[in-house]
């Protein structure tokens, strides 16, 4: 079985698009796939309720209890890993996980780490992407998966989703409008990558 382990750090919404697209399209017995544990680093994340739900092992790992942003890497791959038995999962999917990486992290997941980000790359990489998209007169705004790589919001590109920036938007009704595309985005960015490994 290959195991996916979903990293969050709020609302969840789009751990719990691929969830329930794993549980729709029947991965398992598709694509040998499974959704083994969500982990965050916040235990007030909206998204583990709804895990839990579903009867998905969740974690909470607090990188306020580490000294260094090396130390907190290091217990959550050692927390990741624990979830396959092979010692490494096949995808590890950051999913509104609000964390930056260390690049002994996304070496040691090298391929198989992925990320949504809320801007068409590489346009508006980092924080305040929709506010800075309409700050910027953009008639279009977006999302992108791409691969992790070591720098913040760079990794190759796998799927983009397009939605029009309105006339009266702010940056609530964009997010709005974008995260609708990324449910569908994402779990069909995930499927594809797990039928090619
Ligand atoms: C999503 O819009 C995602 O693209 C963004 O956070 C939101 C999480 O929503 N990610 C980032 O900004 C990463 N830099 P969710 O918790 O409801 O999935």
């Amino acid at each position: 079985m290959k195991n996916i382990v979903i990293l969050i750090s709020g609302g969840g919404s789009n751990m719990a698009a691929i969830v329930q697209t794993a549980v729709c399209e029947r991965w398992a017995d598709t694509l040998g796939a499974r959704v083994a544990a969500v982990i965050s680093n916040k235990a007030q994340a909206q998204g583990l309720v709804f895990a839990q739900g579903q009867g998905i092992a969740t974690e909470v790992l607090d990188h306020r209890n580490f000294d260094s942003r090396e130390a907190f890497d290091a217990a959550l791959m050692a927390r990741i890993d624990a979830q396959d038995p092979q010692g490494r999962p096949a995808l590890v999917v950051l999913a509104g996980f609000m964390r930056i990486l260390t690049p002994a992290f996304v070496d040691h997941y090298a391929g198989r780490l992925l990320n949504i980000h809320p801007s068409l790359l590489p346009a508006f990489t980092g924080l305040h992407t929709h506010r800075r998209a309409i700050e910027a007169g953009c008639k279009f705004a977006g999302a992108t998966v791409h691969q992790v790589t070591a720098e913040l919001d760079h990794g190759p590109i796998l799927a983009q989703a397009v939605v029009p920036v309105l006339p009266n938007d702010d940056e609530h009704t964009l997010a709005a409008r974008v995260l609708t595309q990324e449910h569908q985005m994402y779990p069909r960015a995930v499927a594809e990558l797990l039928s090619k490994i």
